[in-house]
């Protein structure tokens, strides 16, 4: 039988480079000047589409088809042990709108090239070898990142879940339960979440989206830390009325104080003096949304993160207490929802032993980082001895069109991440 130390993998760099430019057509936009700009929101139909596709892809291979009841979706080639705890690899295909099109699917499709690789040079696995893809990393939808790698770990109480408004402004009274039902996924939620011997590792490959590994021309990434993610939505309500007739000194414009919320919000982030905290307001929701109309309610959702939780803590006490003051001086009520506040995690110190080896006996330079985005690897570390690879990203640009990786780069990432799906599916 072929074992991992003897095969010799080769990665389908073009194969791999086609299938990304065909995912990337699954888009709820049309294509821009640079036929690059993916839209996918989980359960649309382009979303449901590309989960068709690779489905094909899949079978193809013969691997085997589960989806659950959020539809996260499992390829699994059998080992030759099939009940121990089987490795899994993967990431997400959704996409945030206007984004590029290596978020996601470079964990998804360089992950289903390693494990053809893997099959292609003669491996027999001992350890099934799995290939996940999660539903809605992306908060577009759900307002909540990473809902079914947090379902599959047990982080989110699918009471809740199930209760999520879809935030997509045209679907009014939808819920994550109704959505998922009209996209043929059924089933209590309850039943997604996996034990935390289910898997005996997980390792997701990614590109970095930041600017680290190019500025230092270094080809790959290993993930120590993920830092920890917030969400919060703060909902202003103050008094409308006619834009000409509701004279200044009797006015209480909520969007005039959801701007000095923001503003705020980025004064304390930069105050840490850490470059490890991050903040962002990236949606403004303005009600009644009319130019000649003073807005009486905004709704803004904030996105927070540290790799040192109590510091995003320490942030968030200073914001609650300029809203105290807004709240005063403006005449105006401020509610804050909480979302989501996650802890961060950290990855398998065997996981990265494997692959530091696996970098020095290949001769690939390599850096260990901690990601400052989050992943379904937060929270598959819940449940399993986790470990990341990042391959650089040109000018660090994610969550843009513009977002591109190198066929070299995906390709070295992908022969990486089969080469350790390889030894610890033989462990
Ligand atoms: C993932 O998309 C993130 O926002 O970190
Ligand atoms: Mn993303
Ligand atoms: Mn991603």
């Amino acid at each position: 039988m072929a074992n991992i130390e003897t095969i010799q993998l080769h990665i389908d760099e073009p194969r791999l480079l086609t299938e990304l430019k065909t995912l990337a057509t699954f888009t709820d936009i049309e294509p821009s000047n640079n036929g690059t700009a993916v839209t996918r929101v989980v359960f649309s139909p382009d979303d449901l589409r590309a989960r068709a596709w690779l489905k094909c892809l899949a079978a193809a291979e013969g691997f085997t088809l589960r989806e659950d009841s959020v539809g996260n979706t499992f390829f699994r080639w059998p080992g030759s042990e099939p009940d121990l705890p089987a490795v899994a690899t993967g990431s997400h295909t959704d996409a945030i709108p206007h984004a590029g099109m290596y978020d996601g699917t470079v964990g998804v499709l360089g992950g289903l090239e390693a494990m053809r690789s893997l099959k292609r040079s003669g491996f027999l696995p001992r350890r099934s070898i799995e290939l996940i893809l999660f539903t809605s990393e992306e908060p577009t939808r759900f307002g909540i990142g990473c809902l079914g790698s947090r379902l599959l770990s047990g982080t989110l109480d699918p009471n809740r879940a199930d209760t999520l408004p879809d935030l997509r402004p045209e679907k009014d009274e939808a819920t994550l339960a109704t959505v998922r039902a009209a996209a043929g996924f059924t089933g209590p939620l309850a039943s997604i979440r996996l034990p935390a011997n289910h898997y005996h590792a997980w390792v997701e490959l990614h590109i970095e989206q930041g600017p680290l590994l190019e500025r230092e021309s270094i080809p790959l990434g290993l993930v120590t830390d993920i830092a920890a993610p917030a969400g919060y939505r703060f909902t202003l309500t103050g008094l409308g009325g006619h834009a000409g007739a509701l004279l200044m000194p009797d006015r209480r414009d909520a969007l005039c104080a959801a701007a000095e919320l923001i503003l705020s919000i980025e004064r304390h982030a930069l105050a840490t003096g850490v470059i490890d905290t991050v903040a962002t307001v990236g949606t403004c929701d303005v009600h009644p949304g009319a130019v000649n109309s003073v807005p009486s309610r905004v709704v803004l959702q904030l996105d927070i993160r540290d790799t040192d939780p109590a510091r995003r803590e320490s942030v968030m006490q200073a914001v609650r207490r300029d809203c105290d003051t807004l709240r005063q001086r403006r005449n105006i009520t401020i509610t804050e929802d909480l979302v989501n506040a996650d802890s961060p995690a950290q990855s398998s110190p065997h996981i990265l032993q494997l692959l530091e080896a696996i970098c020095t006996q290949q001769g690939v330079p390599y850096k260990k980082m901690v990601s400052r985005a989050y992943h379904d690897s937060l929270f598959m570390a819940r449940i399993a001895p986790i470990a990341m690879i990042f391959i650089p990203c040109r000018n660090g640009v994610s969550h843009r069109p513009d977002e591109y990786a190198a066929p070299a780069d995906i390709a070295l990432g992908a022969h990486i991440l089969a080469s350790v799906l390889g030894k610890l599916a033989s462990e």
